[in-house]
């Protein structure tokens, strides 16, 4: 037990520069970054040393969840709707033990086919009012809805992660238009964004992005760490979504003992930890032969088939984008075409 909730701190404080889709409650400005990032830690630390000392409670408060919550989950603005509590009970189904229940069910009772990303004319600018001004993205007009799986597509530099980026809430647009979820993003405050990045967003990268010297359990519970799920659901949970991408028997094992294919696995594991409606995935892919590929897009497929997650694929595959429902392509930061894809693997 203390071994791992010293892993705990020590995840914590690496966790900013190693995944910035999983900081909690910082603001986008670089900057702003550590100052806020210590006092989190030092934050976490504590509700970590509380969790040590007193397991009982840990007990309890599996069996009652309300009372969970977690000293970091601050209230969010009332213009945001973004439930930040853990509901343990969500989270401990797995839709593959009952497809009647957890995120089957969910598919069924949400509205499919409304829209969740909602983008209109947005600019992104860099070094705004310097001489070296640059505009990125020129106006982008984008929709997305419920249960869709779209590919991005474009040249290198053509402002796909850039645009990733700001559906995610990682970055803010400079000018436009932005709803997320019915969600005013231009409106939330960055304790919201995070929230929204916590509870709504997955995030997969091409460089995997996970926590070195830690285990892939330990990787995958980190964002329900911060979600506020008690630990051991954070455990049963990990373990759940580590079988369901295969990687159970390296549940163990850090990083540095995974192969590319496998790390990514464990990366779309963590990124579906507190069941997430949206999976951002930019060029997950990139870095693995086809083969590798080809097992990472199929479970991309399964979780957009079973789960009806609304997935944002950025590629550079044309195989790949064809099996997306739909293919938008990005150039010199403006989107230039728009076709329907399969939307299922290519040999179904
Ligand atoms: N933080 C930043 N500051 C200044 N310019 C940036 C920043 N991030 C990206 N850019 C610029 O924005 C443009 C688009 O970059 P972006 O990373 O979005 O391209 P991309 O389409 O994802 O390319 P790739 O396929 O190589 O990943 C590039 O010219 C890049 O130099
Ligand atoms: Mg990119």
């Amino acid at each position: 037990m203390k071994k791992k909730k010293a892993e705990d701190e020590l995840i914590i404080e690496d966790i900013t520069d190693t995944a910035p889709d999983l900081v909690v409650d910082e603001g986008t400005a670089p900057k702003e970054k550590k100052g806020k990032r210590r006092s989190k830690n030092k934050h976490k630390k504590e509700e970590a040393k509380q969790e040590e000392a007193k397991p009982e409670e840990t007990e309890r408060e599996e069996a009652k969840p309300e009372e969970t919550e977690p000293e970091e989950a601050e209230p969010v603005s009332e213009d945001v709707a973004v439930n930040t509590k853990a509901d343990p009970e969500e989270i401990a189904v797995s839709s593959k033990e009952d497809p009647n229940q957890g995120n089957a069910g969910k598919k069924e009772e949400e509205p499919v086919g409304e829209i969740v990303i909602d983008m209109k004319n947005i600019v992104k600018r860099y070094f705004i009012g310097q001489p070296n001004e640059l505009e990125v993205l020129h106006g982008i007009d984008m929709q997305v809805r419920r249960g869709e799986f779209v590919a991005i597509v474009g040249q290198s530099g053509s402002g796909k992660s850039t645009l990733m980026n700001m559906i995610g809430a990682l970055d803010r647009p400079t000018e436009g238009e932005y709803t997320l979820d019915g969600v005013d993003m231009f409106k939330a405050k960055d304790k919201d964004l995070s929230a929204i990045r916590c509870k709504k967003i997955g995030f997969v990268f091409q460089t995997y992005n996970l926590v070195a010297r830690t285990s892939a359990q330990r990787n995958v519970e980190l964002p329900m760490l911060y979600g506020g799920v008690p630990m051991r659901l954070r455990s049963r949970k990990a373990k759940e979504l580590l079988e369901m991408v295969e990687m159970a028997d390296r549940m163990k094992h850090q990083p540095d003992e995974l192969s590319g294919g496998q790390k990514q696995r464990v990366a779309i594991a963590r990124a579906m930890a507190n069941d997430p409606a949206i999976i951002l995935a930019d060029e997950p892919t990139g870095a693995l032969d086809s083969v590798t590929g080809r097992l990472i897009m199929d479970i991309f497929h399964k979780l957009h088939e079973e789960q009806g997650k609304t997935i944002i694929l950025i590629t550079h595959s044309p195989e790949l984008a064809s099996e997306c429902s739909r293919i938008l392509t990005l150039k010199d930061g403006l989107i230039i075409d728009e076709r329907k894809g399969s939307g299922r693997r290519a040999d179904n």
